[in-house]
């Protein structure tokens, strides 16, 4: 299998896998998804044993389940993960109430994150959001004290704006930021992706396939209880015409003997060096695929052909990335 290579977490930040493992799928978000435990386990350490270090949860993946199986799959190996955890967000019943950035809430979050995670010390921390319900100035200075204290070795940032990415760097500094990017979402490259690379701040690239959309396996109309149906993206002559942009990425993988996931992949880890591709995988037979992915290159012609066929704004309607 190909071995994964190390990249700095930022300006003389911390070594770390240039594809990242997402654990979100692998317990229930949003009332449904959940994966089987074993297999979930099996992975992450699969993973770990391939080279992939970087392992991102929030504590409201599965209210706690997520932290859990990572707790279980990394006893005994510490020293072999960097975990990254996303804090703030409040759940009820699978639906999102709302966002909790209290510093007096924080300092809750965390205890019980190191408990259920079995650690000393949570390699990377973030706000998974950032509102005006709390100043900045108080989210990033507590998550500056849980540094100071040791619960902390790096500060991260996920979902913000360029002008919250600026600020929450003046007041300590940010590792890495986590976004939504891929061919189907490129909307942060106007303002945030160079708002990143000036500060040298890591850019941990999530949702890659863009919700299964660039994966090729999907075909119009979505079976009804499909949750991507929430999304205009997904919705009647949107998910059709979109559908036809995908095409030239199937005979694209076609020609190059790889499949269509690995091609969203390679081009977003081909979008910088301080670009990590973070990738939900839930079982063992991801991995091979999914790594694979990241030793593709393209030439200029392919790249041309891609940047025109997934120009931004190519693809038709929005996700939850459009806010
Ligand atoms: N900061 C945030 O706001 C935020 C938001 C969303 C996600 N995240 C993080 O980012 C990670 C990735 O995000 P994501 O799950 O939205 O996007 P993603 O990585 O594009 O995953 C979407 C789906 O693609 C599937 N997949 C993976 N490899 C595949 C392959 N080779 N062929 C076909 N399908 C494949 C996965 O299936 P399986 O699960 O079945 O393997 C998953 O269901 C999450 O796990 C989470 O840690 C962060």
């Amino acid at each position: 299998m190909k071995t994964i290579p190390k990249i700095p977490l930022g300006n003389n930040g911390p070594l770390v896998s240039k594809l990242g493992l997402g654990c979100m799928r692998m317990s229930p978000v949003w009332g449904r998804g959940g994966s089987d435990e074993n297999e979930s386990i099996a992975t992450i350490q699969q993973a770990l044993d391939s080279g992939i270090n970087f392992l991102n949860t929030g504590d409201f993946y599965g209210s706690g389940h997520n932290e859990m199986l990572i707790g279980k799959a990394i006893k005994g190996r510490r020293d072999d993960a960097f975990i990254s955890v996303k804090f703030g967000a409040v759940f009820y019943g699978g639906q999102m109430l709302g966002l909790d950035l209290r510093p007096m809430s924080i300092k809750n979050y965390i205890n019980y994150s190191l408990v259920r995670l079995g650690i000393d010390t949570i390699d990377l921390y973030q706000p998974c959001r950032l509102d005006n319900s709390v100043p900045v100035e108080d989210v990033i200075g507590t998550v500056a004290d849980l540094i100071k204290e040791g619960k902390v070795r790096y500060l991260g940032v996920s979902e913000i704006t360029a002008d919250q990415l600026r600020k929450a760097n003046a007041i300590h500094p940010v590792a890495a930021l986590e976004i939504g990017y891929s061919l189907a979402d490129r909307q942060i490259e106007t303002d945030l992706l160079p708002a990143a690379r000036d500060l040298g701040i890591a850019v941990v690239a999530f949702a890659n396939t863009a919700e299964g959309l660039l994966t090729g396996d999907m075909k119009a109309p979505l079976p009804k209880d499909a949750y991507q149906l929430h999304f205009s993206r997904f919705q009647g002559s949107n998910l059709t015409k979109n559908l036809e942009k995908v095409e030239v990425l199937k005979q694209m993988a076609q020609q190059k003997g790889c499949t269509p996931t690995q091609l969203a992949i390679a081009w977003v880890n081909t979008q910088g060096e301080h670009i990590m591709p973070l990738v939900s995988m839930s079982r063992r037979t991801r991995l091979p695929e999914n790594m694979e992915a990241m030793g593709i290159t393209f030439t200029p012609e392919e790249l041309d052909l891609l940047n025109t066929h997934f120009a931004p704004g190519a693809i038709l309607g929005g996700t939850y990335l459009q806010r």
